[in-house]
């Protein structure tokens, strides 16, 4: 029994030797691992008899005990230590301003977008949506686009490998797909607007292979071309926030208007800058008509009851404008210094929720 004394006085002094965390472990271990003379000890008490396992048995777990607590005081003490080591040589300078926090920016195509669609919630359009991988029908056929019509070779289209019918399927070209889905989905009137990306095989300085849209339609019984011109005479001066802004419609062909316009926006390049309002010059921004007859019979409509008319405009092209931006190409960039430039603060579109909400 006497060497066991000794050994507590041995595993004591090497816990209270051990200098850091990692020698209190081995410490701990040699005192009250699996395979230390204690545990061994502890071991052999079931091959004494029963009073002299009781004696041995009070005196071995007492040891442990003592080796157990003196680990944790030992364990307590080196981490004050380490603390205090640290309190000692670092600081925390209060008076240093805060490092200032990465702060997203609004991409201009999500804050055009926001804007048009707070105009033309706000004269009472609803927004809904379709798919960007369209098939050949909602994208042409539908729309008054035949299979062998030259409108198709115009689309530049992105299509993807013919199924075993021979099946293509494609990226919508345009928004005007979501017409025919929302009037074979829903009867009339209508009264939607489309926002979304599409998609065409160009590139240069004024195309990109992606680009965003909103279509708009509008089907009554009543609906006629004098309402078309108000609507978007009235969305183009309160994007553009020019009151007396001149517009122009210029007769146009689209297969599934009838008739068909496209719509410019005064403008002057005079000294090389381009200026919205007034001026020598016309810019086009949109293309719109009367619905075309065979559209509406498509979708199961009797043009001689229903008509109405339907517009696409472009998202990138207004942006460019209203917030003196010169080349698409960089809106697809993702460069943050671009971003951080052209980019609007979050939480700063003020119609939105007034025109949502009407
Ligand atoms: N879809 C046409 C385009 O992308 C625009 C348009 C939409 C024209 C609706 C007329 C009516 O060019």
């Amino acid at each position: 029994m006497e060497d066991l004394h000794a050994l507590e006085e041995r595993m004591l002094a090497q816990i209270a030797d051990a200098g850091d965390l990692p020698a209190l472990e081995q410490a701990r271990v040699a005192a009250l691992g699996k395979r230390s003379p204690l545990t061994q000890a502890m071991k052999g008490l079931g091959g004494l008899d029963v009073d002299a396992r009781k004696e041995a048995g009070v005196r071995l777990n007492r040891i442990k005990r003592r080796l157990g607590d003196a680990v944790e005081a030992r364990r307590g003490a080196l981490e004050r230590a380490a603390l205090d080591e640290r309190l000692a040589t670092e600081r925390v300078d209060v008076t240093l301003p805060p490092r200032p926090e990465g702060e997203g920016a609004v991409h201009p195509v999500g804050q055009v977008l926001d804007e048009l669609i707070a105009i033309l919630a706000d004269m009472g359009f609803r927004v809904a949506d379709g798919p960007d991988i369209e098939d050949d029908f909602h994208n042409f056929t539908a729309l008054n686009i035949p299979p062998e019509h030259p409108a198709r070779q115009m689309h530049d289209t992105f299509y993807f490998r013919a199924d075993e019918a021979g099946e293509r399927m494609l990226l919508r070209t345009h928004t005007s797909p979501v017409q025919i889905r929302h009037m074979q989905a829903e009867p009339p009137p209508h009264r939607i607007i489309a926002p979304g990306r599409t998609y065409r095989c160009d590139y240069d300085m004024t195309h990109t292979p992606m680009f965003h849209q909103i279509e708009g339609l509008v089907i009554d019984e009543s609906t006629h071309m004098g309402h078309l011109k108000g609507c978007l005479i009235d969305l183009a001066r309160a994007f553009f926030e020019v009151d007396d802004l001149p517009v122009r419609f210029r007769p146009s062909y689209f297969p599934f208007t009838e008739p068909s316009a496209e719509m410019d926006i005064g403008c002057s390049r005079e000294g090389g800058g381009l200026r919205i309002g007034h001026g020598a010059d016309w810019m086009e921004i949109l293309g719109c008509g009367m619905v075309h007859p065979k559209v509406l019979e498509i979708v199961g409509l009797d043009p001689a009851r229903y008509q109405g008319f339907a517009f696409g405009i472009g998202v990138e092209r207004p942006a460019m404008l209203k917030y003196g931006i010169p080349d698409l190409r960089s809106f697809f960039d993702a460069d943050l210094r671009w971003l951080r430039h052209y980019g609007f603060a979050p939480f700063d579109v003020p119609s939105l929720a007034a025109g949502l909400s009407a």
